[in-house]
């Protein structure tokens, strides 16, 4: 009881002599001990306090509702520049880009939560209005640049269809950034992507490797991007918002803007050369892929396979042409190579024997 008075006599002092903001956060501490062993490595312990980022009103165990989520609008109010640069990027469409495939309504509440919200979350709505979950590759409570700056912080998302983080891995820059652990020489996925700390994440071409046709190019290419357009559509990712980008121009800019990012330590000319070495393993795949497509959609037009085999054949197809390009842009020749052209070529072996097969 005496060590109740003595402090609460304390804290009335401090209440009057200190800031409101530095009381509170000494009453946290008390029922939140995990969290204070990485906010005191966080740069941002020394200024800024816990109700800075959850306001002042939930104060005890009974008024948990009352807390203040740290939603990007609150970091805003701090950090305008990065709130401003994620909000323009690719992630915060994260969570708007599940709603609009059909699989992500169809399957149990705990596999989209466990599974697709776990990474979409990267671009969550708030009540508030604001987009996003910045704690997605700075920690809480650490809120770490350095930790932020390192490939892993990436990985935990960046795999599955989408493995950049194992493509990164297995390529030369990911192996010798592994040996050396010196970013400045061998680049990391910031390096690329995040020139000059941009939050904007964003590439020319995307995930489904698709761009509005550029007034030069040939009647072949163009055909091949109408027709992969099509063939995507229909498996809905392509309806995600800013999926591709709208115009030819938009693509240019990113890509210039990612050949900035070679020439920070290569020539112009190689760069150029390598990237569009990725172009155009785009379109190759591409045009594998709509082979298989066409051929698929006539067994299941002629009633040879059902609806579940049709997905179940152009998933598998469709990961391989991902493989495909994803490998070429970052350098690992084995996705390139062996599970994606090599793979997309043994898919349309098989789709042509199972029609051969069921249409005798
Ligand atoms: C007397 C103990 C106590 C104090 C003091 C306290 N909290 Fe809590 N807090 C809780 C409990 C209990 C919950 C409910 C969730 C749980 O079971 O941990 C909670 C929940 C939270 C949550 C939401 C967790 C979630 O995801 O649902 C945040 C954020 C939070 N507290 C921050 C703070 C901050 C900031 C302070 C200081 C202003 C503070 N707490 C003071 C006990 C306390
Ligand atoms: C720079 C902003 C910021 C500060 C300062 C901050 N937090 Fe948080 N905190 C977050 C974010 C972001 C989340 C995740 C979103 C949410 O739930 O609000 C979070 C979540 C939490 C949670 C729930 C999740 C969990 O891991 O248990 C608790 C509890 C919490 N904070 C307590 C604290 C305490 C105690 C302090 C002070 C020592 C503090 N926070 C300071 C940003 C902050
Ligand atoms: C009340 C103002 C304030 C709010 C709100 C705030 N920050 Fe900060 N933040 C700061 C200050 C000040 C620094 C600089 C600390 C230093 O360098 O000493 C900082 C630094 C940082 C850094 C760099 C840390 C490093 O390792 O260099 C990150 C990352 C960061 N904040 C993220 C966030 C996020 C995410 C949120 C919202 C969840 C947030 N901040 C909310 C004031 C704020
Ligand atoms: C392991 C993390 C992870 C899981 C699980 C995951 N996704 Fe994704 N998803 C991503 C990443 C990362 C991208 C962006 C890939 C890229 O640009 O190459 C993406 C892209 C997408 C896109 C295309 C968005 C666009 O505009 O490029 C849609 C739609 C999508 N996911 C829906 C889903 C659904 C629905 C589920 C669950 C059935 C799911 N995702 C599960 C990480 C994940
Ligand atoms: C995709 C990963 C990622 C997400 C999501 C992310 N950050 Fe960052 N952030 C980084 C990286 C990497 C750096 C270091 C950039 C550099 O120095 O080149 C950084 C740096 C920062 C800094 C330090 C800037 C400076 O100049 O010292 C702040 C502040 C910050 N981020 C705030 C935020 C806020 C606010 C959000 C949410 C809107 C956010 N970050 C979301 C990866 C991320
Ligand atoms: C050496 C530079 C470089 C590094 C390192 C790098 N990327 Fe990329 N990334 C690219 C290029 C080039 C593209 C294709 C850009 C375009 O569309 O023109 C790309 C494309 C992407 C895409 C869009 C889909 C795709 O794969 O084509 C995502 C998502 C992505 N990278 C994430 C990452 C992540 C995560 C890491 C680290 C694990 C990483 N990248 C490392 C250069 C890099
Ligand atoms: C919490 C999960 C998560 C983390 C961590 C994460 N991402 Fe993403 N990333 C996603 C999702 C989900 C998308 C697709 C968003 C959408 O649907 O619009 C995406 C999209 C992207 C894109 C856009 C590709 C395009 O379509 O043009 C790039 C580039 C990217 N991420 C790079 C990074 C880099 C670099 C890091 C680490 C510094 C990182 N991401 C960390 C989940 C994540
Ligand atoms: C931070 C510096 C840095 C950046 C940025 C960078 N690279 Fe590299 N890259 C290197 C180094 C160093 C090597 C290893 C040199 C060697 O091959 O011996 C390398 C190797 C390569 C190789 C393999 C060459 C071979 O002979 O096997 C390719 C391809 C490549 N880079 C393309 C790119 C492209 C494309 C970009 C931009 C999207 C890029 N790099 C960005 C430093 C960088």
């Amino acid at each position: 009881m005496f060590k109740r008075t003595v402090l609460l006599t304390t804290l009335a002092f401090i209440f009057i002599l200190f800031p409101v903001q530095m009381a509170y956060a000494a009453d946290c501490l008390d029922c939140h001990q995990g969290i204070t062993k990485n906010w005191q490595q966080s740069k941002m312990a020394a200024t800024v306090s816990c109700v800075d980022c959850h306001g002042n009103r939930h104060t005890n165990a009974s008024n948990a509702d009352l807390v203040q989520r740290a939603t990007p609008k609150v970091c805003a109010s701090c950090h305008p520049e990065q709130v401003e640069q994620f909000s323009a990027g690719k992630h915060a469409y994260g969570f708007d880009a599940l709603a609009v495939v059909p699989n992500y309504h169809a399957i149990p509440e705990v596999a989209a939560e466990a599974g697709c919200e776990g990474c979409h979350k990267v671009g969550y709505n708030w009540p508030d209005g604001s987009k996003g979950r910045c704690d997605s590759c700075h920690a809480r409570h650490t809120f770490s640049v350095a930790e932020a700056l390192e490939p892993e912080a990436c990985g935990n998302c960046h795999s599955g269809d989408h493995p950049q983080y194992n493509l990164y891995t297995n390529s030369k820059h990911g192996m010798f950034y592994a040996i050396t652990a010196d970013s400045s020489r061998y680049p990391t996925c910031q390096t690329c992507h995040m020139v000059d700390g941009n939050h904007k994440a964003m590439t020319a071409w995307g995930f489904i490797g698709y761009r509005p046709p550029s007034p030069q190019q040939n009647p072949g290419d163009r055909r091949i991007l109408e027709q992969i357009k099509a063939a995507i559509t229909e498996i809905g990712p392509a309806k995600a918002p800013q999926v591709y980008r709208t115009s030819y121009a938009e693509w240019e800019t990113e890509r210039q803007q990612m050949l900035t990012a070679c020439t920070q330590c290569h020539a112009e000319s190689f760069a150029k050369e390598r990237l569009e070495l990725g172009d155009k393993m785009v379109l190759e795949s591409s045009a594998l892929y709509v082979q298989i497509y066409g051929l698929t959609n006539q067994m299941y037009t002629e009633g040879l396979i059902d609806a579940k085999t049709k997905n179940s054949l152009l998933r598998n197809a469709l990961a391989h042409r991902f493989s495909a390009y994803m490998g070429a842009f970052h350098g690992s020749h084995e996705a390139a190579w062996d599970e994606g052209y090599l793979a997309l070529t043994d898919d349309l072996i098989k789709v042509r024997d199972t029609y051969t097969q069921l249409k005798k």
